[in-house]
């Protein structure tokens, strides 16, 4: 059986002043489809699992927002988090707490803030991870590289794996986490590595028992949790445990071991993959709403444009007039406004950074 996890904690600071700590980047609609990041992913993953199968693990100050985006999400799938303590224990706690309830069950990580083109075709290539991953491999799904991001994590492929049901699916060599740009720029131009898109698919007992030994401290803590939380315990425990959890990504937990041991499997994806990082993919992404070569979100926004290319995001009813301006990035909110250019998008995440330090 098989039960998907959308972890949905990033707040995504490169698209600040848009995304903030109470409305982060999963509770915008970034392509204006009119539905949320959030609720897109649920959609896709749903025809896969039904309704009831799947678990949503959020900061406790994002419970009403994600009801309200998702009605149909049971109490019995949602967790939430006192404090983020990143994807390990995120993933971890919400695959521990199905193994407890289930010990066959095999989980699929979902991110809760990409924009995925073909869904039925990510579909299909979820299938066929589901397939590796009942033989026992934590499979990933991997995307062909445009450029050499560095906020990716890279896939080196290799041997073809025989497993019915999966045609696309290849043994990893090696898993390396966000490489630096030197590393990334031959990860790409070698032609034998993806991007990691972001999405995990394993055997519950699988992936916890990696866990278990390359992070035994986060596994113990995870597993104290589990046991206890379907149970009248589980306010305590949680209270006396979580904030004690180590904070590291899944990538590094999980992803680049079981690489090294021969555990991770990957099945190309083939369908449009994109993670809408900043405000430049976000320009790329908008197709509808607009004028001349400027990209605009925002319901009813009012923007006045001579000679003018990039985006636009309006979320105040201000009007934004724009002339003779290349690569413009404008993010217009009741109290904070953001101007710079799509080169330099990737750099806003260093003003989220000044406002922390200055309190
Ligand atoms: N609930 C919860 N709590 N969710 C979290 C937390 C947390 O503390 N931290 C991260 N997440 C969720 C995010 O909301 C997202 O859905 C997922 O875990 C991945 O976290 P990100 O913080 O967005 O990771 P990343 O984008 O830097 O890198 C990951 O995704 C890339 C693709 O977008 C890695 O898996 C990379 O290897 C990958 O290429
Ligand atoms: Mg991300």
């Amino acid at each position: 059986h098989f039960h998907a996890i959308i972890p949905a904690g990033g707040v995504g600071s490169r698209l600040w002043p848009l995304s903030r700590a109470e409305t982060p980047k999963f509770l915008h609609d970034l392509t204006g489809s009119g539905h949320t990041l959030l609720r897109d992913t649920w959609n896709r993953v749903k025809p896969l699992t039904g309704d009831d199968a799947i678990m949503v693990v959020t900061g406790r100050a994002h419970r009403v927002a994600v009801i309200e985006q998702l009605p149909e999400l049971s109490e019995a799938n949602i967790v939430l988090e006192s404090e983020p303590k990143d994807s390990s224990a995120a993933i971890g706690l919400a695959a521990a707490i199905l193994h407890a309830r289930d010990p066959d069950v095999v989980i699929g990580s979902f991110a809760a803030d990409h924009v995925i083109g073909d869904a039925q075709r990510f579909r299909d290539v979820v299938s066929e991870a589901v397939a590796v991953a009942r033989e026992g491999y934590i499979t990933t799904i991997g995307i062909e590289p445009t450029e050499p991001a560095t906020g990716f994590g890279y896939i080196q492929t290799g041997a073809a794996l025989a497993v019915d049901g999966a045609p696309h699916a290849q043994l990893v060599e090696r898993f390396v986490e966000k490489p630096d740009l030197a590393t990334a720029t031959a990860y790409v131009e070698s032609g034998d590595h993806c991007w990691n898109a972001g999405m995990f698919i394993a055997r519950a007992d699988v992936l916890l028992a990696q866990l278990a030994e390359t992070r035994p401290t986060l596994h113990h803590g995870l597993m104290r949790i589990a046991e206890a939380w379907d149970t009248d315990d589980r306010d305590d425990i949680v209270d006396a445990t979580w904030p004690l959890l180590e904070k590291i990504a899944i990538d590094y937990s999980v992803a680049e071991p079981a690489a090294e041991r021969g555990r991770l499997a990957v099945v190309r994806g083939d369908f449009a993959w994109d993670d809408v990082g900043d405000f430049s993919s976000l320009a790329k992404l908008l197709s509808g709403g607009r004028v001349g070569d400027l990209a605009i979100l925002g319901e009813g926004a009012r923007v006045l444009a001579d000679s003018a290319s990039g985006v636009v995001v309006s979320q105040s009813p201000r009007l934004i007039s724009l002339i003779g301006v290349t690569d413009i990035v404008v993010v217009d909110t009741p109290d904070a406004l953001l101007v710079t250019t799509r080169e330099n998008a990737q750099r806003v995440k260093a003003v989220v950074d000044a406002i922390k330090q200055a309190g």
